[in-house]
């Protein structure tokens, strides 16, 4: 399972880095305009810290537009993946980057029948968004298992599943448990994923235990 993290805060994304345990970025325009940073250049520095795929959406509407805007960003660094809306024209621009061996991410992506149109528009992620759904009192893990279910009965579709708007530790579990590919998980989500009361409450007690001892282990 690998963990993507979705932000576009350089200094999250530098010291959540550092663990070695984030394989990749995501960013979307509201999360590019929270950080308050030039579009190209915090993709460009992003891209040189994580060297896996990040994610870098185009805005345009129109199929013509998002190309343009898509090429534009693929030719950031190597591991610029394309971000395109699941509508008819994003995914008209999915096709044609794909043609052009640039790798996208289809996002938006609410129902299984819009994970199918992504998959045959050789989307190499789709984004299907579990929170949003979770939102209108709709079931975003069902979602989430209808699609890995969907995508494992067809070998060619080779669209990887990236559980997006993440929310909490569960979301985390419940994809793993269904097989999901990638979660792409807020700063804040990762780092609850390290913590458990026992752990803490263990780690004092083995602690002040070893301070019983006198020793130091250097
Ligand atoms: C995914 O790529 C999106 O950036 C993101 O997960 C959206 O999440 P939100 O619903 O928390 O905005």
């Amino acid at each position: 399972m690998k963990f993507f993290l979705d932000t576009a805060d350089i200094a999250e994304i530098r010291e959540l880095a550092a663990t070695g345990l984030v394989d990749g970025i995501t960013t979307n325009p509201s999360l590019v305009a929270k950080s308050g940073r030039k579009f190209v250049d915090a993709v460009r520095e992003i891209c040189s810290v994580v060297p896996g795929p990040v994610s870098a959406e185009v805005t345009a509407m129109d199929h013509p537009t998002m190309l343009a805007e898509g090429r534009k960003l693929a030719a950031i660094a190597p591991n610029v993946v394309v971000k395109t809306p699941l509508t008819m024209d994003g995914l008209k621009t999915c096709k044609a980057l794909r043609a052009d061996g640039i790798r996208v991410n289809v996002t938006l992506c609410f129902s299984p029948a819009q994970a199918i149109l992504a998959a045959k528009a050789g989307a190499s992620f789709v984004s299907p968004f579990v929170g949003r759904l979770d939102d209108v009192g709709d079931d975003g893990m069902g979602l989430i298992g209808d699609i890995v279910q969907i995508y494992e009965a067809y070998p060619e579709f080779e669209t990887e599943v990236l559980v997006a708007s993440v929310r909490h530790p569960m979301h985390v579990v419940a994809a793993g448990k269904l097989g999901a590919d990638i979660v792409t998980l807020p700063p804040g989500v990762f780092r609850q994923l390290y913590s458990h009361p026992l752990t803490d409450k263990g780690l004092a007690a083995f602690l002040a235990d070893w301070a019983k001892t006198g020793q130091s282990i250097l």
